[in-house]
């Protein structure tokens, strides 16, 4: 019998506690033999939770203990789950994190730790909750050069965007059913603002391209400034999704953006609604493959957690875990305005006949009395800023600017 232990016991560590007993004796068998959850470490109290004897406040009950194998870490944050996690790794104890903050900030060292103690950290759950992804990218597909990853990593804002376009709901009602239905973070300005998507495809960069990238070195931009106007305007040609990507642009460099972007309606992107989540894969070898799914809620990621769990469980003392280089310098990492795609400008119906003068061949898509908005060729983001600036030189104001997502 091996002995587990959970670190944080909110709505994922609670969700694995409680998908490991409801289905104990078929992940036993996955794993091969029998587990109990022995420790769950939480600063509050849980005086009516059915598993209360379990509770602990102190890691060192759980690191020296001696009989502790795996440990499932659903704090999420920095600290004080990276020194938590170190404590348990360098006993040789594998670990399972949902926690994409830490991966992404520290994952690099983290991974070198565990390969060092000949154990494993696991991070399943920290990209796309319920979603396969994590290894199927270093496992499945390790035969592709992989030409790029494109996807809808953040269930909060597409859960947000989804409401406010099919059911005319406000923002703030939409995020705040968001929170209570334990999509959100715990600050939601990490969801809405991006950062979240930010460290997703952190993990996916260092994975796929084998260097740590960091969420400071990656351009970001949220939902917030997502006007309505531009959500039915665009209906007619795709749907506005908050899209993280990464492209390799050469053998040395990657482009790894977080932008609200419309998803033209023939990309399958384009109809992932509500919580789901999806990443569109391109490598040469599968040209595309699409994996699809719950992208937060209890269940969905505390699956993901779980696997991980039978996986450590199943490959004691065998580093499976895939490690990624540190990065001493960003220089590998190109600058946002290199983006290449078509633009979608919007500009005030009053300034259109200025347009013709600064952009010849746009595809109009909106000319009603107050809006003008057209699509311009495929354009780098530098482009697209100098024809900002020239029509604002030419008095026209901007109302908005999104790149289309090509794949
Ligand atoms: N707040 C995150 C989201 C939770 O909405 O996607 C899952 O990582």
């Amino acid at each position: 019998m091996s002995k587990i232990a959970v670190l944080g016991y909110g709505v994922v560590g609670s969700g694995v506690v409680e998908l490991f007993y409801k289905n104990k004796e078929k992940i036993e068998k996955k794993a091969g033999h029998e587990m109990d959850v022995k420790f769950i470490l939480d600063i509050r109290e849980f005086p009516d939770s059915p598993y209360k004897d379990k509770f602990v406040k102190s890691i060192d009950e759980i690191v020296n203990d001696g009989e502790v194998t795996t440990v499932a870490e659903c704090m999420g944050g920095v600290e004080p789950a990276f020194t938590f996690t170190k404590q348990c790794l360098e006993k040789g104890i594998s670990v399972c994190t949902s926690n994409k903050e830490l991966v992404a900030a520290k994952g690099d060292e983290l991974l070198a730790l565990a390969q060092a103690n000949s154990c494993n950290y696991f991070f399943e759950a920290s990209v796309g909750g319920a979603i396969p992804i994590i290894r199927p990218l270093h496992r499945c597909l390790a035969g592709n050069d992989i030409t790029s990853v494109a996807g809808i990593l953040n269930g909060t804002t597409n859960f947000i965007l989804t409401k406010m376009i099919n059911d005319g709901m406000k923002f703030d009602d939409a995020l705040k059913l968001a929170q209570e239905l334990g999509y959100a973070e715990s600050n939601p300005a990490a969801d809405v603002e991006g950062h979240d998507a930010c460290r997703k495809i952190c993990i996916i960069s260092s994975l796929v391209y084998g260097r740590h990238v960091y969420p400071d070195s990656v351009y970001t931009k949220g939902i917030t400034d997502i006007k309505l106007e531009d959500v039915q305007i665009v209906d007619k040609i795709g749907a506005i999704k908050l899209i993280a990507q990464v492209s390799r642009i050469s053998d040395e460099t990657i482009l790894p953006t977080v932008m609200p972007m419309i998803v033209p309606h023939e990309s399958l992107l384009s109809s992932v609604s509500d919580v789901f989540n999806a990443v569109m894969v391109n490598g040469d070898g599968i040209d595309k493959v699409m994996f699809y799914g719950r992208g937060a809620g209890k269940l969905p990621t505390a699956s993901a957690v779980m696997g991980d769990i039978v996986e450590a469980e199943k490959h004691s003392k065998t580093v499976l875990s895939q490690s990624w280089e540190a990065a001493s310098d960003n220089s590998f990492v190109e600058d946002y305005t290199k983006l290449s795609a078509k633009m979608y400008f919007r500009i005030n119906a009053a300034d259109k006949d200025k347009v013709n003068t600064v952009c010849s061949n746009a595809e109009v898509i909106c000319s009603d009395d107050n809006n003008y908005a057209f699509v311009t060729e495929k354009l780098s983001m530098k482009q697209a800023l100098e024809m900002q600036d020239k029509l604002k030189n030419n008095g026209v104001e901007v109302i908005t600017l999104l790149p289309l997502l090509s794949e």
